[in-house]
């Protein structure tokens, strides 16, 4: 584990306007939490809730406590893992916080990964009708990804099947809080940044190429770098599409599979590692279909191996548990399950019914046999 830097933002902190009509403004670089007071002073509100789980509680709670000491706060904490993104758990939290005397002028702080701002985004959204929302992110995923987009959901009967849309009033992403994360989680996150490189290509896929692996050491400036970078990239897709249902669909490549693997093994793997193993079987089937040139099918599976993600499904989850599993997936429309498929690196093909290819079973059993 690296020792956390003093909260001194090298270059100053940067604001990036997140994409769409509100005022989303997200503050990023290292040590930026020591805005949060001042940024909450501009903000008419009762009181803050902050939603964590209980790791970063344990690690972080302290600290968070400390910044917020002179504003009106409750920490509610629920237990870490992608098993509490559920209904039970978001039903736990509304009681708290009743019990606690939220109101509609109430604020909710997402504190955590992308687990905690899910959650306390579907708070947010939901709650009367719907409550302010603000992010403390503190994974390179949540960072880089999850806290760009207004999409929250909960996980029930499969993966994200139950949302809403809500956009928080601020994010603050301080990359100082990547000096704790685990390993694992921290190359899961990265796997989001190779997924823009992917469907982009250009200046972001030239420059991922070029610095992965000094981020995959973790040289704390080289991973700000790469979690600024990748915050650019996915904001240059969320431009054109804020809700993610045109163009920026692209950003689901990957997941199709990805999702169905969550679900079936339950916290075994990490999301960011079900994304590589379902980025390398998009790839292949983009190849198994023509779309794919030759090349850029290893290309693909090449950059998800250098951050040491697993490439392959593991042997004992089933092609048929995974087809049915596929068969929830929040973006299909008719008959086939649906996928996005690449004509190079950096390029998605668009096809007849655009960006979404529907596929038969038969050749998404079949590539799910070569994946192994
Ligand atoms: N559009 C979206 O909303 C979107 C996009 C991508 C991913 N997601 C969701 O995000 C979730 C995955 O998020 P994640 O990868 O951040 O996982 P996570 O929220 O489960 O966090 C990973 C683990 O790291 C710990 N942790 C977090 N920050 C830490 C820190 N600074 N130091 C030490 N430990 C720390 C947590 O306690 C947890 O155990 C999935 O549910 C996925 O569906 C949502």
């Amino acid at each position: 584990m690296k020792t956390l830097t003093p909260p001194a933002p090298k270059t100053g902190p940067e604001i990036f306007q997140n994409v769409g009509k509100e005022k989303s403004p997200i503050y990023f670089g290292r040590g930026v939490l020591s805005l949060l007071p001042g940024i909450l002073q501009d903000l008419d509100f009762d009181t803050l809730y902050a939603v964590a789980d209980d790791g970063v509680e344990r690690i972080h709670g302290e600290a968070l406590r400390r910044t917020l000491h002179g504003v009106r706060h409750q920490v509610l904490v629920f237990p870490a893992g992608e098993r509490s993104k559920s209904l039970q758990t978001f039903e736990a939290l509304v009681g708290r916080l009743l019990e606690l005397g939220v109101t509609r002028r109430s604020l909710i702080l997402g504190f955590g990964g992308g687990v905690s701002g899910n959650l306390a985004g579907f708070l947010a959204g939901t709650l009367f009708r719907g409550i302010r929302l603000a992010h403390v992110p503190t994974t390179f995923q949540a960072q880089t990804d999850s806290t760009l987009s207004r999409k929250q959901a909960l996980n029930c009967h499969g993966k994200n099947l139950i949302g809403c849309f809500h956009t928080p009033c601020f994010t603050l992403s301080d990359t100082d809080w990547m000096a704790t994360e685990p390993r694992r989680s921290l190359l899961g996150g990265m796997s989001e940044s190779i997924k823009n490189a992917l469907i982009r290509g250009g200046d972001f896929h030239d420059y991922l190429v070029e610095h992965l692996d000094a981020a995959v050491a973790e040289d704390a400036e080289q991973l700000h770098d790469l979690a600024h970078q990748s915050i650019l990239s996915k904001l240059a897709i969320l431009r054109e599409d804020p809700t993610e249902k045109g163009e920026a669909v692209i950003l689901e490549y990957g997941h199709t599979l990805a999702h169905a693997l969550e679900m079936i093994t339950s916290g075994r793997f990490t999301h960011g590692e079900c994304v590589g193993i379902g980025m390398v079987f998009n790839a292949r089937l983009s190849r198994r279909l023509g779309i794919l040139q030759a090349g850029d099918e290893p290309a693909a599976e090449a950059l998800v191996a250098r951050i040491g993600l697993p490439t392959r499904l593991p042997a004992d989850v089933s092609s048929e548990a995974l087809l049915e599993a596929m068969r929830l997936d929040n973006k299909r429309r008719g008959r086939h399950i649906e996928f996005i498929l690449l004509e190079r690196v950096g390029r998605p093909h668009r096809g007849p019914h655009g960006l979404l290819h529907p596929v038969t079973d038969e050749c998404i059993r079949e590539t799910l046999e070569h994946c192994r």
